[in-house]
């Protein structure tokens, strides 16, 4: 007898130190589980081509475009979105340089960038200028011409490195 192809799956991760537990389509990306199901939406969505790195998040510590990842392939693992940088409300020190270093405009690009850079300064807390480069590579931002971005990353680097 044919079987009836699975639609959807249970599945079980950690979001931003929360337990979730959800029934999700086989299709349904990472990230619409963040924005639609959980009601995330500082992650953004800029492409959903994994062109823009918008919806950055990280997934056991590594940064990935949830745009580019199903839901299904997250069961088990540890995400962080942008909320969980500050779960207690208080600005992160990279947070408080990028707003000293005025590197946002529109801030539409914001949340991955930030969620790029803190993953460098878990993995790197004294990145040079070309490794700050490197880490932010996959992140576009079309209003601030990416100077002032690495300056802050540079200065939450010299105030010790921390995310
Ligand atoms: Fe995912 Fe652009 S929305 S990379
Ligand atoms: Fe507008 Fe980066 S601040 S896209």
């Amino acid at each position: 007898m044919a079987t009836t192809p699975t639609t959807s799956r249970a599945i079980a991760l950690e979001i931003n130190g929360e337990a979730v537990e959800r029934e999700v389509p086989a299709s349904r990306l990472l990230v619409h589980l963040i924005r639609d199901d959980l009601d995330l939406t500082g992650t953004h969505i800029g492409c959903d081509t994994g062109n823009c790195g918008a919806c950055t998040v990280h997934v056991d510590g590594v940064p990935v475009k949830s745009c580019m990842m199903l839901a299904v392939q997250a069961d088990g693992t540890r995400v962080t979105t942008v909320e969980g940088l500050a779960p207690d409300g208080e600005l992160t020190p990279l947070q408080e340089a990028f707003s000293k270093a005025h590197a946002l405009q529109c801030g539409y690009c914001t949340p991955g960038m930030l969620m790029s850079a803190s993953a460098l300064l878990q993995s790197s807390p004294g990145p040079t200028e070309d490794e700050i480069k490197v880490a932010l590579q996959g992140n576009i931002c079309r209003c601030t011409g990416y100077w002032n971005i690495v300056e802050a990353v540079h200065e939450a680097a010299r105030g010790g490195g921390e995310a």
